[in-house]
């Protein structure tokens, strides 16, 4: 990417909203919300049919639970930066329905520039990875949710990876949902108590 970085979030966002979607299916551009040097950033995969649609990112059943893990572990969404690694919904078309397809490391790549330049200028204290996606775009390299999910660095930044709050809702047993959850959650407090414990970024 030859663009030179952009000095404000203002200016990123609209390099990003008048790009063309590096996706196929994909609408308009869903930006990241929230405060800038916001003590946490949550990185998503890509907003999903619900964001597309009301234009802001995790409004969708996956932001139920974000919603419900973050009230639980006593951490104000409000607070906190919440954006994706890719900013359009990339599906295809069954019928009425639109159906959810995942980003190829390629497509990630397209979009790793932005991501960078929007966590730089947000600066948040601890960088917080949902999911294989959002690890793969801010890490540059696969990172296995499995035997690499907790503290971790991503370039300059501190960082955080967990599971994509989607992984619950596809899990089909409800104790092993529950523990999932439980997991999730435990997550979240660490993470509370890894912000709580850092100065100002
Ligand atoms: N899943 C994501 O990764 N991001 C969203 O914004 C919604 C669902």
């Amino acid at each position: 990417m030859s663009e030179s970085a952009p000095a404000t979030l203002e200016e990123l966002n609209r390099l990003i909203t008048e790009a063309e979607p590096g996706v196929t299916g994909g609408g308009r551009a869903v930006l990241g919300e929230g405060p800038i040097g916001a003590d946490i950033a949550l990185v998503g995969e890509q907003p999903g049919d619900r964001e597309d649609i009301e234009g802001h990112p995790f409004v969708g059943p996956a932001g139920q639970v974000l919603d419900r893990v973050m009230a639980e572990a006593g951490i104000d969404r409000r607070r906190a930066y919440v954006t994706n690694a890719v900013k359009h919904f990339k599906f295809v078309q069954r019928g009425k329905r639109r159906i959810h397809q995942r980003p190829t490391a390629g497509e990630v790549k397209h979009y790793r520039w932005w991501l960078q330049r929007e966590m730089d200028l947000v600066h948040p204290k601890l960088v917080v990875a949902l999911g294989a996606t959002a690890a793969l775009a801010l890490a540059g390299k696969a990172l296995p949710i499995g035997a690499n999910r907790g503290e971790t660095h991503f370039g300059s930044h501190e960082g955080y990876i967990t599971v994509h709050p989607s992984s619950l809702l596809r899990i089909p047993d409800a104790e092993a949902k529950q523990e999932a959850y439980r997991a999730f959650l435990a997550d979240f407090r660490r993470i509370r108590t890894l912000v709580a414990r850092r100065p100002a970024a």
